[in-house]
């Protein structure tokens, strides 16, 4: 049996990439189960905390995105939906992994690289100017960097994943192309654990990346880079509270090119291979199969037929969403069955970590 483990952080209303590249997929599996595998989908709170959060404002997000995944179609009488803060082991075996990982693995994040890039392009900047000022060949060249100013969970932010995962040994994991990365790295401290604290049979199987087709949904503005939660223009992503006319308008208004007719060419259109995309997404077709039927016809047709199809996409779980989001007492109820659930499964798994590790 398959146990599908995933995870989400609550850091505001999701945009279409979160949906096509994970959301979506998460109820598909649900829909495609066979009856004795598990569902367990998580909101990670943990996770959210490597950024600076307003606490009431992460308390909201978090409320609101448990109600996004019942909205969207997961069924808690079929997935075990909670709150990762709610379930201790998550951070007991982060700690435990902690202590298995090489720093050096961890430095080669990417998530940890953007970061400390821009670092050590200022410090770079900085020895320069003060070089110049001095005028001295022989300034020191500072290429250690300051990280000091970066919080210690930003850089562990894998190994808490890998926890999340390896808690529920699961088999499984749906997530989008920006995320391979660390399911690598879980991978890896799997084997780690399983080599360092061997017995009869290793403790942990190696979990699989499942990917969807739109698995990089790109900036409406900027196609080089992924829809993200964190740029600025409002105009580069569409939310799931989006109105069907900001639907039409920020779909309008999506980065394509100057040529005539339609190819799908992720590599020298990818504006127009990133709409192809979603409409192959929300319609379930192969991409290229799109792409041909759009061959003659021009970019505010695309335009038109994707606002079109991304409205149909998202009409229902937004107005689930709406509704959902003020029922308190049902959401706690949820998030509390949930909460329970997923403990009774990780205590047995953990109750086999102390053992292993010496700590009984
Ligand atoms: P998060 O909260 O950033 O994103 C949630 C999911 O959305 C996917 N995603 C995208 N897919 C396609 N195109 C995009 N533009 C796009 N942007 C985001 C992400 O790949 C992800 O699947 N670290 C994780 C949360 C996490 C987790 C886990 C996931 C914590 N523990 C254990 C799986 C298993 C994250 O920050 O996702």
């Amino acid at each position: 049996p398959r146990i599908v483990f995933s995870g989400i952080q609550p850091t505001g209303i999701p945009h279409l990439g979160n949906l096509l590249g994970a959301l979506f997929n998460w109820v598909k599996l649900q829909r495609e189960a066979a009856p004795e595998d598990k569902l367990i989908y998580s909101i990670v709170g943990w996770h959210a905390l490597t950024l600076p959060q307003d606490p009431k404002a992460l308390s909201a997000a978090r409320s609101d995105m448990l109600a996004v995944l019942l909205a969207v179609g997961l069924d808690p009488e079929r997935s075990i939906i909670f709150h990762q803060d709610d379930n201790l082991h998550h951070a007991e075996l982060a700690w435990i992994l902690n202590c298995l990982t090489p720093m050096g693995k961890l430095k080669r994040m990417t998530t940890w690289k953007v970061r400390v890039i821009p670092l050590h392009a200022l410090a770079k900047l900085l020895t320069l100017l003060k070089s110049r000022l001095a005028a001295s060949r022989n300034a020191r060249d500072d290429s250690e960097v300051d990280e000091s100013l970066l919080n210690a969970g930003l850089f562990t932010y894998p190994v808490l994943q890998a926890a999340d995962i390896l808690a529920y040994r699961a088999t499984h994991v749906p997530v989008g192309e920006d995320q391979q990365q660390h399911i690598e790295l879980c991978r890896d401290l799997a084997e780690i654990f399983n080599r360092t604290f061997k017995a009869k049979r290793p403790l942990f199987p190696l979990p699989q990346h499942v990917v969807t087709t739109s698995c990089r949904v790109l900036s409406l503005k900027d196609p080089s880079s992924k829809m993200s939660k964190s740029s600025p223009d409002l105009n580069s992503r569409i939310l799931l509270t989006d109105t069907p006319a900001q639907v039409h308008s920020k779909i309008r208004g999506a980065v394509t090119d100057s040529q005539m007719g339609i190819t799908y060419d992720p590599i020298e259109r990818p504006g127009a291979a990133n709409l192809l995309n979603i409409l192959a997404a929300c319609t379930g077709e192969e991409v290229t199969a799109v792409a041909e039927r759009y061959a003659d016809k021009g970019h505010g047709q695309l335009k038109a037929d994707v606002a079109e199809a991304v409205e149909e996409l998202i009409k229902r779980p937004r107005a689930e969403f709406e509704r959902l989001r003020e029922e308190k007492a049902y959401l706690a109820a949820v998030a509390k069955e949930g909460a329970e659930k997923a403990q009774k499964l990780t205590e047995v798994t953990m109750r086999e970590i102390r053992t292993r590790i010496g700590l009984v």
